[in-house]
């Protein structure tokens, strides 16, 4: 697979001249999609994957897993694994190129961990910037060893082992992916892999692990939090995966229709899982006119369609016990916050410093080059709503998709044309947002700025 975007995507963003309205959709969502390739070629059998996100980051996963000898096809939309069964992966005969994706590699890492073979991973600038030693120290503790660069960043070198020990292992930060790494290590560890998480964080692992056939047992701690805990080793039976719209997906059209007057949209299908919402919760405790319509469950997961009209928006105060539920949603919720009355104050984002860039740093320069005051005091961002016209600023977007279209929901709600350096990362999890917003008539166009 080649290299995501040798050449950058400059765009100048103009204010929409009109409202967004109508019916969309977002693509799958990009947890699940790395989970459904995983654990499918884990299973015995085959899995169809229904809606898989075709981003560039799962489009590795899917890479990487053949690599590792499952057979993925695709025909039309749809993605069919023929799986090897747990502790049955084959040690790829290349570097794996996990691109974009911190999911991808360090769910991976769980795997290997508990695989006798030895693996060789690499990524992009991005994601050889980002640490490892918060998946590869617990995984250490099961017989896996790990080379890496210095500060544990990759490329790295995985030396898995067929005898993998159980881990029992406290979260030090309210991490997804460090939670799923140990899970699928145990999946083929002798005895009981325990996890204990101080906050919740998205539970896709747990929820799947359970549709292909193995019991995982949730315990809810006295100090809160909780305890999950599943017995290796185990086999996975194939069963077909349907994956909902991704709610973090959802936010930019979401946000874009809060901001621009006259709009009045439909955002179909979009996963509900209530450790992914608190953007929505958020955004509705700043006035936004944001519905739930249709809610139903499809594969295991809570799904239904949004609807959003334009609002006008107050500051909001985000507590830091909710950013494991909308880590992913800071950037676009800085913006809505910046087209808001009054001040914002969104709490405890030490996370975002780790993201595919140093997303706090980042969101405070996308807003500061766009007229808007910004403050960050200790892991807080103060954003102080509109005083005055917004825009006119150049953004830089470090190799992040989160900021590419946060930045152009920004330019869509401002005064003055916004520039966004690169849009190309968009493509590793919404293809196709330019087009979409555009057929909404967003009016956007690629080149770069006069
Ligand atoms: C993810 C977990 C989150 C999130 C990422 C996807 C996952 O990362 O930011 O986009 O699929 O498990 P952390 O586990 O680092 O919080």
């Amino acid at each position: 697979m080649k290299g995501l975007m040798q050449a950058s995507r400059p765009l100048t963003v103009s204010a929409s001249r009109k409202g967004f309205s109508g019916c969309i959709r977002v693509p799958g969502d990009k947890s699940i999609s790395h989970r459904s390739l995983m654990l499918a070629a884990l299973a015995q059998g085959r899995t169809r994957v229904y809606g898989l996100l075709e981003g560039e980051d799962v489009l590795r996963t899917a890479e990487a897993m053949r690599a590792l000898g499952a057979t993925i096809t695709r025909e039309g939309t749809v993605w069919t694994i023929d799986g090897r069964g747990v502790g049955e992966l084959t040690e790829p005969s290349d570097v794996v190129d996990m691109g974009n994706s911190g999911t991808a590699a360090r769910l991976l890492s769980g795997i290997l961990s508990s695989h006798g073979m030895n693996t060789f991973m690499t990524g992009d600038a991005s994601l050889r910037s980002r640490p490892m030693r918060r998946v590869t120290d617990p995984l250490s503790e099961n017989g896996a060893s790990f080379l890496t660069r210095a500060g544990g960043r990759l490329p790295m070198a995985v030396h898995g082992t067929e005898k993998a020990r159980p881990i029992t292992y406290r979260l030090p930060v309210a991490s997804a992916q460090v939670k799923s790494a140990i899970l699928l290590a145990g999946l083929n560890a002798h005895g009981r892999t325990v996890v204990e998480e101080p906050v919740a964080t998205r539970d896709h692992t747990e929820n799947m692990l359970r549709h292909f056939g193995i019991t995982v047992d949730v315990f809810a701690m006295d100090e809160g939090g909780c305890r999950i805990e599943l017995t290796g080793p185990v086999s996975l039976t194939a069963r077909d995966v349907t994956v909902p719209g991704d709610p973090s997906s959802s936010a930019f059209p979401l946000v874009a229709a809060l901001l621009v007057p006259d709009s009045d949209l439909l955002i179909e299908n979009v996963g509900l899982n209530p450790l992914r919402t608190g953007l929505f919760t958020s955004l509705r405790e700043m006035g936004a006119d944001l519905t739930i319509e249709n809610e139903r469950t499809e594969g295991g997961e809570p799904v239904g369609d949004l609807r959003v009209r334009s609002s006008r928006l107050r500051g909001v105060d985000v507590p830091a016990s909710r950013a494991p539920s909308m880590i992913d949603e800071y950037p676009v919720l800085a913006v809505a916050c910046a087209f808001a009355e009054g001040t914002s104050r969104l709490r405890g984002l030490h996370e975002l410093r780790v993201k595919e860039s140093d997303r706090l740093a980042a969101t405070v320069a996308l807003l500061e080059a766009n007229g808007v005051k910004v403050e960050v005091k200790g892991d807080d961002m103060i954003v102080h709503g509109r005083q005055g016209a917004l825009g006119g600023g150049r953004v830089q977007t470090h190799m992040d998709h989160r900021l590419a279209m946060s930045a152009i929901i920004f330019g869509l709600a401002a005064d003055r044309p916004v520039q966004v350096d690169d849009t190309a990362f968009i493509e590793t999890s919404f293809p196709g947002f330019v087009d979409l917003m555009n057929a909404l008539g967003a009016g956007l166009g690629t080149g770069t700025s006069t």
